[in-house]
């Protein structure tokens, strides 16, 4: 399928401060998109940057068909722009858009599109290491109409931003008892828009009584450590590596992949299993409570600094001892920046190829 390019008129690089980039905030000059029409994906094009215009009933607004990914671009030691695991992306949103009744999307309109995308605007690549082009695939329902049903239009679009680190310093969790995140045969698994809108109240509960985010927990026994909602969450105990396990509520993030893989490589073993909130108190008061961090595209790797439950604040040990977090960040961003070789191929060059896929 060839992808119909518009290219601006004019950058607007110019203005933008690679040295003070708020996550989030700057968008780059162009973006993709393709709308599912008559059961297909139709008029992949790249376009200069512009603002959706939507129908009030436009169906993603009322009932949350809308999906999303986050993945990053960065520049190699030789100037190439890479993507990181692309091909784990398109599949768990085709995962995201089968939760959420939505049609897949051809993971070879997604990764070309992608290619296209960040070689137009690899200009918009911040060069410093642990910086990166953000970008965010999106899929929404379209239809006009407010009843209730899976829509039969949507629209796949991606856009892309310059990002420093999304976490500037280590994160203060508070372990949550009266809100959930997901539970066994809900959405949690999915990368729906929805489940983030859920967790605004308690998060922003949370900043009120001086935390950053919500650890949370299963929501039957409020016992079971699930994931930080930005993040999946690891522990060392005791020189072993924990996370919980892909159960059903958690989000399969790809980087939690990697760090399971990169640390297994480096001789840790790392338990999948379901850890409680009661083993991490635990091992907080026997002293073996030696790291906590959370592991996600736009986080990278976050330390954690404090751990709120209940009444007790767990002040975790200092990060100049956090060997296990930092072997993880170090080694995902040196393999993004080229600094460290990839012999797993994570790493995938953009430009070669595109020129034949797309048409200008
Ligand atoms: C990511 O890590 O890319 C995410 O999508 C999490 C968050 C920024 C919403």
């Amino acid at each position: 399928m060839d992808i119909k390019i518009t290219t601006s008129k004019s950058s607007h690089l110019d203005g933008v401060d690679f040295d003070n980039l708020p996550f989030g905030r700057t968008f780059s000059d162009h973006m993709f998109v393709v709308d599912y029409v008559d059961d297909k994906w139709q008029n992949p094009r790249i376009e200069p940057f512009h603002n959706l215009q939507l129908h009030p009933a436009t169906m993603a607004l009322h009932y949350g068909q809308a999906i999303f990914e986050g993945m990053k671009a960065t520049k190699m030691l030789d100037g190439t722009p890479a993507l990181f695991r692309p091909e784990l992306h398109a599949k768990r949103l085709n995962f995201s858009a089968h939760r959420m009744c939505m049609p897949a999307l051809p993971e070879e309109i997604f990764l070309k599109a992608l290619q296209k995308l960040v070689e137009l605007d690899q200009a918009w690549i911040p060069p410093q290491e642990g910086s990166a082009l953000y970008i965010r695939p999106t899929m929404i329902a379209t239809d006009e109409f407010i009843g209730v049903k899976p829509s039969q239009t949507y629209k796949f679009f991606i856009i892309t931003g310059p990002v420093g680190p999304y976490y500037p310093k280590p994160v203060r969790l508070l372990a949550e008892t009266k809100y959930v995140r997901a539970v066994m045969g809900g959405t949690g698994e999915a990368k729906a828009a929805g489940n983030y809108g859920g967790a605004l109240l308690p998060a922003k509960m949370a900043q009120d009584k001086g935390f950053d985010q919500v650890l949370w927990l299963d929501a039957k026994e409020f016992k079971y450590i699930q994931e930080c909602g930005t993040m999946n969450v690891f522990f060392v105990i005791d020189g072993k590596v924990i996370t919980p396990p892909l159960y059903g509520t958690i989000l399969d993030g790809v980087t939690r992949r990697c760090a399971i893989e990169i640390l297994k490589d480096n001789g840790f073993e790392v338990d999948e299993y379901k850890i409680t909130i009661d083993e991490v108190v635990d091992a907080y008061h026997k002293g073996t409570l030696q790291e906590a961090f959370g592991a996600g595209t736009a986080a990278v790797v976050s330390h954690v600094s404090d751990i709120g439950y209940k009444d007790l604040v767990m002040e975790l040990p200092p990060i100049s001892e956090r060997k296990v977090g930092e072997l993880v960040k170090n080694t995902i961003n040196g393999l993004r920046s080229g600094r460290i070789a990839d012999s797993r191929g994570w790493v995938v060059p953009v430009g070669a190829e595109v020129a034949d896929m797309a048409t200008v």
